[in-house]
């Protein structure tokens, strides 16, 4: 995730502001590149209606001559998505998400989402996989993605989905670009948000790598130490 340097993933206005420069474009460019699916969570989904595609040819070009496909898998998470125009998270239509990148759109959610929505993502070519209970399980989702061949997984945010996948300990490594920006506001969402950790339950993370790129955007990555809170 793209993070301020006061740690804020957005605007307190929440609808998907740029947060890093070009080149780290690039760096989250080679990351989908090398996944095998790109997930995001609901609101994320709504707010930005992200295109999650591999944009430069010539990694598209080496994901075909490894005999992958193109593009790699799309994955949303969200609990209940209404239609276009419905009062509610909605998708636009049409949606980037949904129809770019000519790849594998799974769209996991629960019976809250309404016949009417999962047969209008169906038409737009999404695959809903439909969880009883009031969010998605994230672990059986993997375990599911695990089947279909998707094995490696890069989550684009949005902070709630984070800490979710946090708390089930179902998180590898962590990647923050520290962006040289205060977007500020108590409101504005952050890399991490869900419930929250005591100080004795936080997560422990060991730092792998830090590199600073031409914008001045500070990469830090980490391998997440434990498998989730105690
Ligand atoms: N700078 C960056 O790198 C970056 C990246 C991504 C997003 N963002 C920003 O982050 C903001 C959105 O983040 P967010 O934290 O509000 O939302 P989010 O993580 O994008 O979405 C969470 C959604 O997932 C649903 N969900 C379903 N099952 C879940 C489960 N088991 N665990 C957790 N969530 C589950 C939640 O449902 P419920 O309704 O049940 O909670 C909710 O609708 C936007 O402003 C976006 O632009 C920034």
């Amino acid at each position: 995730m793209a993070v301020t340097a006061d740690g804020k993933v957005d605007t307190f206005e929440r609808r998907g502001a740029r947060v890093s420069g070009i080149e780290d474009t690039r760096l989250v460019d080679a990351l989908r590149a090398a996944a095998d699916a790109v997930m995001v969570g609901g609101r994320t989904l709504v707010a930005e209606d992200p295109r999650l595609t591999v944009r430069d040819p010539v990694l598209i070009g080496e994901r075909v001559a490894q005999g992958r496909p193109p593009q790699p898998a799309k994955v949303a998470v969200a609990s209940r998505l209404v239609q276009p125009g419905h009062a509610g998270m909605a998708l636009p239509s049409p949606s980037r998400f949904l129809i770019e990148g000519a790849t594998l759109v799974i769209v996991a959610t629960t019976q809250a989402t309404p016949s009417d929505a999962r047969e209008w993502l169906e038409r737009q070519g999404a695959e809903l996989v439909v969880h009883d209970g009031l969010r998605v399980d994230l672990p059986r989702l993997l375990a599911d993605l695990a089947e279909r061949e998707i094995r490696s997984l890069l989550v684009e945010g949005g902070g709630t989905l984070v800490a979710a996948l946090l708390a089930a300990g179902l998180v590898d490594e962590l990647r923050l670009a520290v962006a040289p920006l205060l977007f500020g506001g108590e409101d504005a969402p952050t890399p991490v948000s869900g419930p929250g950790w005591p100080r004795d339950q936080a997560i422990p993370l060991t730092l792998l790598e830090t590199d600073v790129d031409a914008d001045g955007d500070v990469v830090l990555r980490y391998a997440v130490r434990r498998a989730g809170p105690a």
